[in-house]
């Protein structure tokens, strides 16, 4: 069969959309966070370290090889070699279980678009959102029933996605402006509105003054590894498939610097809008600043809503546009992740895009219910923590593997300098064949020694048997799919 294949409208709309992928809740929740965490101002060394030898690396892997291959992920790898294709059905397997609990956090947001009208959250924020909204149970083990409020946000955002994706990708061309401009300008004005509080200069100094001791800690350089990959939505099959869109003599490696360095700057900026005003609220309790510094999610849905509601001045404005603004980051990263998704069903085997993107849609929404229960929040966590850790890692991994040593680092590496606007140098190499697979390895093994000796999260045994079981399952489905008669693969690309 030789339909063709839809195309990006121009060089611009593919790296909008492709920055857009990357820049989603993680670079306002989590890169401050984790930066903090490791050394402040000195994690920014081994972040773009990782950067430098890890995250640009494998765009550049995944961006060639799907753009050579002009297919989704397990098309692209069978392309390779036939046997290797059940590793693009696991790069997409990890992200159909982050589709399933992505949207969810998006539905919060919405529901916390409404509250921030009337600033509902009250003054205690944590109680809020554990027990007048999410209404948790007392754990994984009792679901506890549906909160509807969530259920309501969380079809409203795969009503959403839907509609990005369904016209195809001259729409989604202009589309992904709207979608990563908008976060860009509600991310400038709360800077603004952050570095002009009294206090905010003492949370910068909280998030960037370096502590280079910190540096010597192996466990800080795999944070900068992990936060790495997880921003720039590496090994989802994400970057090989909006690289399959692109025409032939478009370039690779300036577009690759060009999607890592704005993602990360970009994570680098949020944290000044985090951390200017987490600076402003110790100002107004008066205590330090660590004292006041939520972790992970509880930054975004509990303490900002405490300082918006402190705010001297319109407050709700601000609450509403803090939320659009994880609203608007997220939803390009949302659709990012069902794209891949979709694309490996039909490039294998032919089947109607208007037909399986409802489906996925809708199949996404139903498993996604399961998180908008009382007890799914746990769930969410546990899902994301082995998606992130166990399967973004054997994903780089593999994927370094099959391209490194069986496809062969510098066959890529010719072909890629062959249509870029500028080369790369055996250094590729060298990152793709032993730096980045030894650090995913080495990290892939601390990890599970990690959830050996301590499980994850102080949930019991059983809940985190789940997630090792999610895990094997994923890799047997995998090999399932990959089993499953397609179209005859044609030979490579030329
Ligand atoms: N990189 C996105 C973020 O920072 C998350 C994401 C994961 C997007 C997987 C696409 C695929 O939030």
């Amino acid at each position: 069969m030789s339909e063709v294949r839809e195309r990006w409208t121009s060089r611009s709309s593919f790296i909008i959309a492709s920055i857009g992928a990357a820049i989603g809740l993680g670079n306002v929740w989590r890169f401050p966070y984790i930066c903090y965490a490791n050394g402040g101002g000195a994690f920014l060394i081994p972040f773009f370290v990782a950067l430098l030898t890890a995250g640009i690396p494998l765009m550049i892997l995944e961006a060639g090889l799907g753009r050579k291959m002009q297919a989704g992920a397990p098309t692209a790898f069978a392309k390779v070699r036939p046997g290797t294709e059940w590793v693009g059905w696991l790069s997409l397997m990890v992200v159909m279980l982050i589709f399933f609990f992505y949207p969810v956090i998006m539905a919060w947001c919405v529901n916390y678009v409404t509250y921030a009208f009337n600033l509902g959250w009250g003054a205690d924020t944590g109680t809020f959102f554990e027990q007048d909204f999410l209404q948790l149970s007392g754990g994984p083990g009792v679901l506890g029933g549906i909160r509807w409020p969530i259920v309501a946000g969380l079809a409203i955002v795969w009503v959403g996605i839907y509609l990005c994706l369904f016209k195809g990708l001259k729409a989604l061309s202009k589309i992904v402006f709207y979608t990563v401009i908008t976060p860009w300008v509600i991310l400038v004005i709360m800077v603004i509105r952050g570095l002009t509080l009294p206090g905010a200069i003492e949370g910068l100094k909280f998030y960037l003054t370096p502590n280079f001791s910190m540096l010597l800690d192996g466990k800080v350089w795999l944070a900068a590894y992990g936060q790495v990959f997880f921003s720039l939505s590496l090994a989802m099959g994400t970057m090989i498939v909006y690289s399959s869109h692109l025409a032939r003599k478009s370039d690779i490696t300036n577009n690759a610097f060009i999607i890592s360095l704005a993602d990360c700057g970009t994570s680098f900026f949020a944290g000044f809008a985090v951390f200017s005003i987490l600076g402003y609220l110790a100002q107004a309790m008066g205590v330090a600043v660590p004292d006041v510094t939520g972790s992970g999610l509880g930054l975004a849905f509990i303490t900002y809503p405490k300082v918006i509601s402190l705010l001297p001045f319109i407050p709700a404005f601000f609450g509403i546009l803090f939320f659009l603004l994880l609203l608007t980051l997220g939803i390009d990263s949302a659709f990012s992740q069902i794209e891949p998704f979709v694309a490996g069903i039909t490039d294998k085997w032919g089947f109607n895009k208007k037909l399986v993107l409802p489906l996925v849609c809708v199949g996404g929404f139903l498993v996604g219910i399961l998180f908008t229960t009382r007890g799914g929040y746990y769930w969410l966590d546990i899902i994301d923590y082995f998606a992130n850790t166990f399967g973004l890692a054997l994903v780089g991994l593999l994927e370094c593997i099959v391209i490194g040593y069986i496809y062969k680092a510098q066959k890529m590496r010719e072909y890629v300098n062959e249509v870029s606007d500028f080369r790369i140098g055996r250094w590729w190499d060298v990152c793709i064949m032993a730096v980045t697979p030894v650090v995913l390895g080495v990290s892939l093994v601390m990890s599970i020694i990690g959830l050996i000796q301590h499980g994850y999260g102080g949930y019991p045994t059983w809940a985190t048997a789940v997630g090792v079981v999610v895990m094997f399952g994923i890799i047997v489905v995998s090999f399932v799919l990959m089993s499953i008669r397609g179209r005859t693969i044609t030979a490579e690309v030329p």
